[in-house]
């Protein structure tokens, strides 16, 4: 039996997690299944709310079962009852008995409904946040965006005017000076940034903020029409605009070489993605399945009278068409838009995610993404940081890939790309973390492999810097900056 103990800092910090080991391991070798066949795999997942259970089986295609734990949620059992939980929920794991009533066909990570779910989380955002009472932000680290910290603002700022005085003095700045950001909520980081901006310009004294050109893109039309609110104030300078994030130059191919800043914060690690995992030397990709538990379809039926067929009809057409509109479509069921909410939140809490090891017949097989013009980008990218780790198991991060390769060629040759996001920035951490996915409130949330953009961006001639959120110590959010090479 191979065992997997990754949360190597938590083990250190929690005498819980620690004495749940024993246990573990006695539940496992008493269940009637091949040990030589098994993998045992424990982490700690960080996220309150996530989707998988305690104990989870994961099918591991023609080799056996991985069997894996969450130590934070063992930690939490009474020690009393931590043997027989344990025990119990590692037979159901191994007889694959999860049960419960499947949302999709197994499919890679990146095509699950829960990317469905996350969507409609930003395009009915206010409704959500009208019934929790809580704004989206106090979810983010640190409870609000970093993209708001002034200190951080008015260095990069700064930078910027370094930079368009210099190209003055040279005579080659143009005469319109664009700043694009992506993924703009509330609006709160674009207003930062543009009265910050404004006063700053005032004090330099070159009348940039004349020539500014903010343009705030989402794919989230009331997002964007609540942001736009929050900048009125700065008039023409902005500009809002509908883009998918994963295909920036379907929308702004206009831009292309021209942006002085490309500014994202918190979005990156908003994107779907697949898994890869290399289990005893074999590559294998993580496929799952989005399924509501038995006890959950229970709780559905009997809160809003109908079936457990119906419950997944109204789940679906919730997903095509939103909490409003399944209120008007089925007042029946739910009288008004708040009901429907509660329901939106009643079956997101429920989701939970199973999930299997499929072999890939070879990195080149696997396409990682694809740009505008057909342009394969394949796993082979991957094979230095799989190779250099064993067996270990990592994000593909494809969206964050495909909206950074499309967004770099919008980049004027001294332009940059900034975003502060939740990345990994070596190969290792995947060896001792659980980096999601996790919910927070009703959007997904992983942990985006910084070293996987650092090649692609390499490649394209571009140079990527990590550095620590310096504003906030001990904040897991991270700075990348991508610039043209020397
Ligand atoms: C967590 S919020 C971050 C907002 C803001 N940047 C901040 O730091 O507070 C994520 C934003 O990204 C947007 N977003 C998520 N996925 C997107 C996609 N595929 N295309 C465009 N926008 C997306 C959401 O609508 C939302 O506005």
């Amino acid at each position: 039996m191979d065992i997997d103990l990754r949360p190597e800092k938590k083990l250190r910090e929690s005498a819980a997690a620690r004495s749940a080991l024993g246990p573990i391991i006695e539940a496992v070798c008493a269940a009637p299944a091949d040990l030589s066949q098994l993998r045992l795999v424990c982490d700690w997942i960080q996220y309150r709310k996530n989707f998988r259970d305690v104990v989870v089986g994961r099918p591991v295609a023609d080799t056996g079962t991985e069997i894996a734990v969450d130590l934070r949620r063992c930690g939490d059992i009474e020690a009393g009852d931590l043997a027989g939980v344990l025990a119990s929920a590692v037979k159901r794991a191994l007889s694959g008995g999860d049960g419960g009533r499947a949302l999709e066909p197994w499919v890679a990570g990146r095509e699950s409904c829960i990317w469905r779910f996350n969507a409609l989380y930003w395009q009915a955002l206010s409704a959500w946040e009208n019934a929790t009472g809580r704004e989206y932000e106090q979810s983010l680290p640190g409870g609000e965006s970093d993209a708001r910290n002034i200190e951080a603002v008015h260095e990069l700022i700064l930078e910027l005017f370094r930079l368009w005085d210099d190209l003055d003095a040279r005579h080659a700045l143009p005469e319109e000076l664009y700043v694009l950001e992506l993924g703009v909520g509330n609006g709160n980081q674009a207003r930062t940034w543009l009265d910050e901006f404004v006063r700053l310009d005032q004090r330099h004294g070159r009348d940039y903020y004349r020539r500014l050109r903010y343009l705030m893109g989402d794919y989230s039309s009331h997002v964007l029409d609540r942001a736009h609110k929050t900048v009125v104030h700065h008039g023409d300078h902005v500009s809002a605009l509908v883009v998918e994030a994963t295909r920036p130059g379907m929308t702004l191919g206009f831009l292309t070489g021209k942006a002085f800043l490309v500014y994202i914060s918190n979005v990156y690690d908003n994107l779907p993605t697949d898994e890869i995992a290399c289990i005893r030397g074999r590559m294998y990709q993580v496929q799952t399945q989005a399924f509501v538990p038995d006890g959950d379809i229970e709780t559905l039926t009997a809160t809003y009278g109908v079936d457990p067929d119906t419950l997944m009809s109204l789940i679906g057409r919730l997903l095509r068409i939103g909490p409003e509109l399944l209120s008007e479509s089925a007042p029946s069921h739910f009288p008004d838009t708040g009901r429907a909410v509660a329901f939106w939140r009643g079956v997101w809490d429920a989701v939970r995610l199973r999930e299997r090891y499929v072999p890939l017949e070879g990195l080149d097989s696997y396409q990682v993404s694809q740009s505008l013009t057909g342009e394969t980008l394949t796993g082979e990218i991957l094979r230095p940081l799989l190779e250099a780790e064993g067996d270990v198991r990592v994000h593909v991060s494809n969206g964050a890939i495909s909206s950074f390769t499309g967004t770099l060629p919008l980049l004027h040759p001294f332009g940059r790309v900034q975003c502060h996001d939740l990345f990994l920035t070596s190969p290792r951490q995947y060896r001792s973390g659980f980096y999601g996915p996790g919910k927070y409130d009703g959007s997904v949330v992983n942990w985006v492999n910084g070293p996987l953009l650092q090649l692609v961006a390499n490649r394209r001639g571009f140079a990527v810097s990590f550095t620590p959120f310096r504003q906030r110590p001990g904040s897991n959010v991270t700075t990348l900056i991508a610039q043209a090479r020397d």
